[in-house]
């Protein structure tokens, strides 16, 4: 849907922009320019991030784009919400300066109206193949692809990403510094609601008793951490018994895995900055959470 090009709020424009070259345009004249990429539907989570662009540059873009690319076949991309009214009106409370919500064809210049066979891809380092990229093959080269493409449009001297999606931040970081792109990649913290549920656009699949019960991916993980932190370093048996847990209460447990927070390889007792990783299915809705901690 095009909405109007400058909606007002508090006397701030907010422009709204579908067009590479518009946003080009636009941007030309700014000394200073702060990014945060989602797919809307945006939350809690997302109004963070802005808040966090906005101390580190003059103007904030924020993309909204649905990208293909990082879904799989049988995945969720024709029933993602899309939601970019709705999703304007945060942003401009947040006091995001720009939306760029481009179409497929837009992003990606060799799109047939089909399909994206053609795209040229960048591979990300085979730590992407563990963890969700073992059961969502692809997800993190088509991130890492649009990522880019993103990058190079809006050209963000600062980029904000959700530090709830951990092994995406990863492999961002590694895109930055392994193709000397000159951009400042910041983690945001996990926002939660208060059962400590991690708000994710996925939550909104959620019936309001899986709600309730979603809670205990985190209370898992934290379970995990508070072993770890008093002494326990059999991770392997730790994972076992959470994954159980969860399977026992109905989850389909994909993994819980604790890991080296500076790597993502699996953890050692040498490391003492870590992060315990987990994705479980509750019904149909694939949830991912994680918590970093220092264990010494
Ligand atoms: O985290 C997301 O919403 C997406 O993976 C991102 C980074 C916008 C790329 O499509």
């Amino acid at each position: 849907m095009n909405l109007p090009q400058q909606a007002q709020f508090n006397s701030q424009p907010m422009q709204i922009i579908h067009t590479v070259n518009e946003l080009r345009n636009v941007l030309k004249a700014q000394p200073s320019i702060g990014f945060v990429p989602t797919m809307g539907n945006l939350h809690a989570g997302h109004v963070h991030l802005v808040e966090i662009a906005k101390q580190h540059a003059q103007c904030v873009v924020v993309s909204i784009f649905v990208n293909p690319l990082q879904f799989g076949a049988n995945e969720d991309l024709a029933s993602y919400p899309r939601t970019l009214e709705a999703d304007c009106e945060k942003l401009k409370i947040a006091g995001a300066d720009i939306v760029f919500a481009p179409s497929v064809a837009e992003v990606y210049a060799d799109f047939d109206g089909n399909n994206l066979n053609q795209t040229m891809t960048i591979t990300p380092p085979p730590m992407a193949r563990e963890l969700c990229g073992a059961s969502r093959p692809g997800h993190f080269s088509g991130i890492a692809t649009v990522v880019m493409k993103l990058f190079n449009i809006v050209q963000p001297q600062v980029s904000v990403f959700g530090q709830k999606d951990f092994q995406q931040l990863f492999v961002i970081k590694q895109l930055v510094k392994q193709f000397n792109l000159p951009i400042t990649i910041i983690a945001g913290n996990t926002v939660r609601e208060p059962s400590g549920l991690a708000m994710s656009s996925r939550n909104g699949y959620l019936t309001s008793t899986q709600k309730i019960a979603a809670a205990q991916l985190q209370q898992c993980l934290q379970q995990i951490v508070s072993a770890i932190k008093q002494g326990n370093t059999d991770f392997a048996d730790l994972e076992q018994t959470a994954m159980q847990m969860l399977n026992d209460k109905g989850w389909l447990v994909d993994y819980i895995s604790v890991r080296s927070a500076n790597t993502l390889a699996l953890a050692t007792q040498d490391d003492s900055n870590l992060v315990v990783l987990g994705a479980a299915k509750l019904g149909n809705v694939r949830l991912i959470d994680n918590i970093d901690f220092c264990a010494k």
